[in-house]
């Protein structure tokens, strides 16, 4: 009998030959500025833990009394065993943190994505989508049977011309994440409300990469902007900035009262644990508390990036701490990362499909908690390796 799931190693075989395949490291120790990888002690630059808050001994703390309250497990879905007051407090200080009506709080920002968007257009309706939004909200389109028309990225004017050609649907929904995770780059979302409004559009951002970043106090990029009212929905994620995991819908109260109804991942799914929302609430209470952690973010983020570009290296178009550098082919970024490591530094190679062809890159991800000695040890590493592998001049 010939075995029927000989394709996979094929698959895998065809992904170590163009280097595009995964090798995921293992961690020995909390999340923070340095880690124990594979053993060793190295400077991060991979995680989305930007304010440095996942292993802060508020949020510890906050965990470790939620255990004692209520237990490790939430039982069920929400509708079935009820829902605990602790998610309630979450969501009330969600809304009063984002500036809005309502927040529900999801799994995941993944999950929040799945559910919102199939609740709010189906099959006779249609979508107008950032060509490079999210692997989540691609997914959530899918899932929504409506027709999806993508527009070029962040480009506004672009989408009045999708908007202009598509006709012949019911309701239309317009979704583009707010930070792009890749680049580093923010979406034109005043330009892009001004659009939703001329043509009567359901507006939804993905804050995910802007929430504790963007905005007063890291408010996010509604805020950033100052478009209060002028966005039908944010999603975000409590796994980034917010340093624990989870993800959330906010915006006016119909919406949420919608989800709880029609949101298939709420009530088909479990939420998280106590422990992980009342961490989440003291990361609300320390960014509504001060700014001091955002501001250290744009200050490392800055200062990175200025002497990464005076070193000669391709940043590309990032406006936030995420720094790309951007490298070209796959197999150069790996190794470009494998060298790095060597060096003491861990920073991961990204490729295709998380980031176009020929566009393999290197991520930084700053966080409030690095030092300037840490930005500086990986400025050195960078520059070391960039010039053995002919990424720099000499
Ligand atoms: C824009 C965007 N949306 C959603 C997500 C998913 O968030 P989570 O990790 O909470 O599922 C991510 C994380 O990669 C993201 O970058």
């Amino acid at each position: 009998m010939s075995d029927r799931l000989a394709w996979l190693q094929n698959e895998l075989d065809v992904l170590q030959a163009q280097g595009l395949f995964t090798t995921i490291r293992r961690l020995s120790s909390p999340q923070g500025a340095w880690l124990t990888v594979d053993g060793r002690r190295v400077l991060n630059l991979c995680s989305n833990n930007y304010l440095g808050l996942a292993n802060h001994p508020h949020l510890k703390d906050a965990a470790q009394q939620a255990i004692e309250t209520y237990g490790v497990g939430p039982g069920a879905v929400r509708t079935i065993a009820g829902t605990m007051d602790l998610h309630l407090e979450l969501e009330r200080r969600l809304a009063a943190f984002k500036g809005v009506e309502a927040a529900i709080s999801f799994q995941s920002g993944f999950s929040a994505n799945l559910a919102v968007i199939p609740a709010l257009v189906g099959e006779e309706d249609v979508i107008f989508s950032d060509e490079l939004n999210h692997a989540s909200i691609i997914d959530g389109c899918r899932l929504s049977r409506a027709r999806a028309v993508r527009y070029r990225h962040a480009d506004p004017e672009d989408l009045r011309r999708v908007v202009r050609e598509t006709e012949g649907y019911r309701r239309a929904l317009l979704v583009t994440d707010g930070v792009f995770s890749m680049d580093g780059d923010i979406a034109p979302l005043d330009r892009l409300a001004g659009v939703a409004e001329e043509h009567n559009l359901m507006l939804m951002v993905d804050d995910a990469h802007g929430e504790g970043v963007l905005g007063r106090g890291g408010r996010g990029i509604v805020d950033h902007y100052s478009l209060h009212g002028r966005v039908d929905i944010e999603v975000g994620t409590m796994s980034k900035a917010f340093g624990v995991v989870g993800g959330y819908v906010a915006g006016r109260q119909a919406v949420v009262a919608w989800l709880r109804q029609r949101g298939r991942p709420f009530l088909f799914s479990s939420a998280v644990t106590p422990a992980d929302v009342a961490a989440c609430i003291a990361a609300v209470d320390l960014l509504e508390e001060s700014t001091d952690q955002v501001d250290r973010l744009w200050e490392n983020g800055r200062y990175f990036k200025a002497h990464m570009k005076h070193l000669g290296f391709d940043t590309g178009v990032s406006e936030t701490p995420i720094t790309p550098v951007i490298l070209g082919e796959a197999p150069l970024a790996q190794q470009f990362s494998r060298r790095l490591f060597e060096e003491g530094v861990f920073a991961t190679a990204i490729g295709f499909p998380t980031v176009p062809r020929g566009k393999a890159r290197i991520r930084v991800m700053i966080s409030a908690v690095h030092t300037t000695a840490d930005l500086d040890q990986a400025l050195a590493a960078f520059e070391k390796v960039g010039k053995e592998l002919g990424v720099v001049e000499r």
